[in-house]
């Protein structure tokens, strides 16, 4: 396949809905094609699944359909909208990807974790990320940064976001055992820096592992120097 899909993780409130939306920000300022999705959700099909994964009504759910919830919503995205634009040769980026379910369900919920990996590749039709930025921050931090987000947004708590912190310890101890599985596609960040110090690190290594993987990274000015953004604080989108 032609072009490049970075995804972020990590547990909420870590700050990946702000950096994937100013690293797209930045991709397009710098002339590269790139489009930019999240998940669950992502396409009109997703956009419903992910109305019944969040709803904190369906308290009820089991983990076995929310798990299948999660692959349903992926591999709509993955039919349409990540496979065809990295076939265009578009950089793709990825709000969360697969592996959410195997750090929350199998780790989080005790699903087995071969289970997990297998429902994974069926939906993902073997759509890997070329490059995984986890963004890491202590549960009690994070738990912090999404209560004020839900001060701020004024929405009411989703299913989630009202998982207790013991929920969030598992999870995050799932995604380290991802990093140590395959340290080469995984960026560890430590997400308690600032916004705009975790968008500059996050940007430098993006265009490094661009000109790596020898795609593209044709500035039109012919300039090998990264200019980073300075608005970044009224550019990033929340959300
Ligand atoms: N590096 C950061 N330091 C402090 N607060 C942050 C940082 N990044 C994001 N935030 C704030 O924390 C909350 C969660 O950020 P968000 O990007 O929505 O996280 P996620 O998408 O991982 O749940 C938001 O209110 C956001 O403004
Ligand atoms: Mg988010």
């Amino acid at each position: 396949m032609e072009g490049f899909l970075i995804t972020f993780e990590g547990i909420e409130g870590t700050g990946k809905s702000t950096q994937s939306s100013a690293l797209y920000k930045y991709l397009q300022k710098e002339g590269l094609p790139v489009f930019m999705t999240h998940e669950p959700g992502g396409t009109p099909i997703g956009d419903q699944i992910r109305q019944l994964l969040l709803n904190p009504e369906n308290n009820e759910m089991c983990p076995i359909t929310e798990i299948l919830l999660y692959e349903a919503s992926r591999a709509q995205l993955v039919h349409q909208i990540i496979r065809p634009y990295l076939e265009e040769g578009y950089i793709v980026i990825a709000d969360r990807f697969a592996d959410s379910t195997v750090a929350y369900q199998a780790f989080g919920r005790d699903i087995p974790v071969n289970v997990i990996r297998e429902m994974n590749s069926f939906a993902t039709w073997g759509v890997n990320p070329n490059l995984t930025f986890y963004l890491d921050l202590m549960p009690e931090e994070s738990f912090k940064r999404v209560k004020l987000r839900v001060e701020e947004t004024e929405k009411i708590p989703d299913r989630l976001e009202r998982e207790k912190l013991e929920f969030f310890r598992k999870v995050r101890e799932g995604y380290q055992v991802l990093l140590k599985d395959e340290p080469f596609r995984f960026k560890y960040m430590d997400a308690s820096l600032s916004p705009q110090e975790l968008h500059e690190k996050i940007a430098e290594f993006t265009v490094r592992e661009l000109k790596k993987s020898n795609l593209y990274y044709k500035h039109e000015n012919g300039s090998e120097n990264l200019t980073l953004p300075s608005d970044f604080l009224s550019d990033a989108e929340r959300g």
